[in-house]
């Protein structure tokens, strides 16, 4: 438990927030899958990263610190077979992405994870893994961990990623590089592009083309080249600090190194619309990847704002946080087509609904989303976090600007994705 000072006056400072954790997922698994060495440059050294390293390291490969890096000296595809089940924990890009690993392999293995984890699905993933030749199985026909996988001897196809899951496609294209002939993902609505980006900076050819749907193809038996990957400060943990500074009567914070990615930093380009002040300086491209410094300035008057179908999977994982600041800002807001948030580590929906209507917000949920009619002054309540550190991390910052104190149940879930979060905030926030 912890308790949370509200009325918060002022955020003011310069944060440079932990590394993206999609893009040091897939700079860990890329190198373990590389031919020859590869230097993961300032990666994001939290729970569910440490399971993919985990994960690596009982497939053989073999793993150095080096400094402010992680070394890691690749295995062309030829990896160990795990004399473990292997524990993705809590971490569903783990357990998602590493599936297509495993189905480039010809031995037996075992991947399971912990109890939120258990309860989400796979068969998104099970399924084309299994139409490229891959036998998997697994709870309920393969709907849920533990699944287990004997892999190898894969074919192309051509693959329609239905939800936008950039994790579903990520599969698929990992084990098409092993696979017989070319794998095409066609997504009506485009998913973070992290894999197609990174495959490039290891070498491999990747054609990408956007006209109705977004596609992207590789062609079978391409190796991945280790190389030097650089990983900038991940936009979805700059978020929580972006929305208190907003929310601050002063606020002047400056956010460094953070990934602009187009398909994830739709909600800074949320809040500018619904009147924050928020700039992007120094833009420059990192190891193929977007970045600028966020500079953003707090006591704006706030308009609901509509988040619409197509807008969903570039702010997924801000959703929690945008709802704190939808519940303060003048007017009606709504989010819609966004089932998927019912199925990430913890029903977000759900969390969200409930924790904000404790402090005192008017919101209607629905099966895809939730309307809030603002605006509300938050009231300190005793939040549930479901174990879920983007709930908790998100209610934090309500309980900041709410009047009187807030509990949060489990502060330490913080750990899967931003363990310093506690001490980052007392670093910018002032009373
Ligand atoms: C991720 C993709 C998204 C996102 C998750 C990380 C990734 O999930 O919510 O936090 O690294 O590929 P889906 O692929 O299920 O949409």
């Amino acid at each position: 438990m912890k308790e949370i000072r509200g009325n918060i006056k002022e955020v003011k400072g310069v944060l440079r927030v932990p590394s993206d954790k999609s893009i040091t997922h897939r700079a860990f698994i890329f190198g373990g899958l590389a031919k020859g060495i590869t230097l993961v440059k300032e990666p994001l050294r939290s729970a569910d990263t440490l399971a993919t390293l985990g994960i690596l390291k009982e497939l053989g490969v073999h793993i150095e610190e080096e400094g402010n890096a992680i070394k890691i000296e690749g295995k062309n595809f030829n990896l160990e077979e795990p004399l473990n089940v292997l524990d993705a924990q809590n971490s569903g890009t783990t357990a998602r992405l590493m599936m297509g690993v495993l189905a480039t392999q010809s031995f037996f293995s075992v991947i399971t994870g912990d109890s939120s984890l258990r309860r989400r699905p796979m068969l998104r993933v099970v399924e084309p893994l299994r139409s490229m030749g891959a036998s998997l199985d697994g709870r309920q026909g393969g709907k849920f961990l533990p699944v287990s996988v004997r892999g190898g001897n894969l074919k192309g196809i051509d693959f329609f990623n239905e939800k936008s899951s950039a994790q579903v496609k990520s599969a698929v294209l990992i084990a098409g590089l092993r696979a017989e002939g070319q794998t095409l993902v066609k997504e009506k609505v485009k998913s973070r592009d992290h894999t197609e980006r990174m495959f490039k900076a290891f070498g491999v050819d990747v054609e990408v083309s956007e006209s109705d749907l977004y596609e992207v193809k590789v062609k079978g038996g391409q190796d991945l080249k280790g190389t030097e990957v650089f990983c900038p400060a991940d936009p979805s943990s700059a978020s929580f600090f972006c929305a208190l500074c907003v929310l601050s009567p002063e606020g002047d914070l400056r956010l460094s190194n953070v990934l602009v990615n187009p398909t994830r930093d739709r909600f800074f380009k949320k809040l500018r619309e619904m009147g924050a002040e928020i700039y992007y300086e120094n833009p420059r491209e990192i190891s193929g990847e977007p970045v600028a410094d966020i500079v953003v300035r707090g006591g704006s008057s706030l308009r609901g704002v509509e988040v619409l179908p197509e807008e969903v999977p570039s702010l997924i994982d801000e959703i929690p946080i945008l709802a704190v600041v939808m519940a303060t800002a003048e007017g009606v807001s709504t989010v819609r087509g966004a089932k998927e948030l019912r199925v990430k580590e913890s029903d977000r929906i759900k969390a969200i609904v409930e924790n904000l209507r404790s402090m005192g917000v008017k919101v209607e949920e629905f099966e895809d989303g939730f309307q809030i009619e603002g605006p509300s002054k938050l009231r300190g309540a005793t939040v549930k976090t479901y174990s879920d550190h983007r709930i908790a991390m998100a209610f934090t910052v309500a309980g900041l600007v709410a009047d009187g104190k807030t509990i949060i149940d489990d502060p330490e879930c913080v750990r899967i994705s931003y363990p310093n979060f506690f001490k980052d905030l007392e670093k910018i926030a002032f009373f």
